[in-house]
């Protein structure tokens, strides 16, 4: 579960507290991330994240127990290098296990268990979750996926000019053990981060990436403030997690 970043989006509410603190409807927003990934079945749990407000994190999950996370570790990213860089500080928590990874701003209104069951029976590589986006302002903001005519990922785009499609990638990656020789090849981008999106071309290339779209509302609450606004909207007129 990455937590970490700058949250410079939506500041100043994030000069106060880590964005993932902040409320969506009656609770913090890294409890959906959570509460999804234990309802897919996932109880042991790193927790990356940095800044001066990482201590909280603690104040609110504890060991995580409350939460029904068995086992809860902790990771501090120094420096906000991108969600690639915080990835890598789990090598040594996941070892050679096959590994889920969250972004903890992202929300959904379904289960992410039918995605998680079909990565366990995937032989190897890479798995991504898309979510249907018609908005192509939306879409500029996020990694797009581009698709051949049989349906085939060729490539994501980070952050599109002309998006390629409606598919956006969500902040949901499943990786085998591989990743680990992946990460040390990056190059930072034109941000100065390690990205994600290069992670998962490496798999495309190797064709080794799978992909599932899910069904129903997918929201990135650190995307704007608006966005905070529509997942918090969506998340108390409808819910989240659900079945
Ligand atoms: O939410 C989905 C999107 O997330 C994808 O569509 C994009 O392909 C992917 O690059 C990512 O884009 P964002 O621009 O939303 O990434 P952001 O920099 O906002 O980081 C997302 C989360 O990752 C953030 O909530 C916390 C974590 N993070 C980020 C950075 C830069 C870290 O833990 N450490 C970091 O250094």
């Amino acid at each position: 579960m990455l937590a970490g970043g700058t949250g410079s989006r939506l500041h100043p509410l994030t000069r106060i507290t880590n964005k993932h603190l902040l409320p969506i409807y009656d609770r913090p927003m890294i409890t959906y991330g959570i509460e999804a990934l234990v309802k897919a079945g996932i109880t042991e749990l790193m927790l990356v994240t940095g800044g001066i407000h990482a201590g909280e994190f603690f104040r609110l999950l504890g060991n995580g127990h409350d939460y029904g996370v068995d086992r809860l570790l902790y990771a501090y990213q120094e420096n906000p290098g991108g969600i690639a860089e915080a990835l890598g500080l789990a090598q040594r928590f996941a070892g050679s296990d096959k590994l889920v990874v969250m972004l903890a701003d992202n929300v959904f209104e379904h289960s992410l268990r039918p995605a998680v069951a079909a990565f366990e029976a995937q032989r190897r590589g890479a798995r991504i979750l898309l979510s249907r986006m018609e908005d192509a302002e939306h879409l500029r903001h996020l990694g797009v996926a581009q698709l051949d005519g049989g349906n085939r990922l060729q490539r994501i785009i980070e952050k599109p000019e002309e998006p390629p499609s409606s598919l956006v990638v969500t902040g949901v990656y499943f990786y085998d053990s591989t990743v680990w020789a992946v990460l040390p090849e990056l190059k930072p981008s034109g941000r100065g981060e390690l990205e994600i999106t290069d992670v998962n071309n490496h798999y495309i290339d190797e064709a080794t990436m799978e992909y599932d779209v899910i069904e129903g509302f997918w929201g990135d609450a650190g995307e704007s403030i608006d966005a905070y606004y529509a997942v918090n909207d969506f998340v108390r007129a409808h819910g989240a997690n659900k079945d």
